[in-house]
């Protein structure tokens, strides 16, 4: 494995709280980039009306990390680090699971009207995914 494969190996996916401003009128929370999150937002994107049943996801990225956050709703985000599968349960809107780059992800079992928005630390390029699950594994060092 080259040294970078190695860093990448080490970086684990985890839960990340963020702040919550409880108040009667409305609970408030807030992420801030270099603070709560261990990269440079570089790009934000969202899911939305997700029919029941269907999955999203289903790749790795070579260098994308990301911060996936259930703004809305709850659904399961099944975590493969090319040896063992994790399945985080995602409910609460101050909760983000940070998500390493080389890291076999899918999404799954949303609920209906469920949201889900993503900080990604890099700008959107097909050549940064990795669709293939051999692949993923080759890219892995496994
Ligand atoms: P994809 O990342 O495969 O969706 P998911 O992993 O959530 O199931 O993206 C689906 C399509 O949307 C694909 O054609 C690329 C496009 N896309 C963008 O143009 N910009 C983006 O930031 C993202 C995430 C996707």
């Amino acid at each position: 494995m080259t040294e970078r494969g190695l860093l990448m190996w080490i970086e684990e996916c985890k839960i990340v709280e963020l702040p919550k401003i409880l108040d009667p009128r409305g609970n408030l929370t807030f992420v801030e980039g270099g603070r709560h999150v261990p990269f440079d937002i570089r790009r934000a994107y969202w899911i939305y009306d997700v029919p029941g049943g269907e999955m999203r996801g289903g790749h790795a990225y070579r260098r994308n990390r990301e911060i996936i956050i259930a703004v809305s709703g709850s659904f399961d985000v099944e975590v493969d680090n090319g040896s063992s599968v994790i399945c985080h349960h995602l409910n609460r809107s101050y909760y983000g699971l940070y998500l390493p780059s080389l890291h076999w992800r899918a999404l799954v079992n949303f609920s209906t009207n469920s949201l889900c928005l993503v900080l990604a630390s890099e700008e959107y390029g097909e050549s940064d995914y990795l669709r293939g699950y051999d692949e993923f594994t080759v890219e892995r060092g496994l």
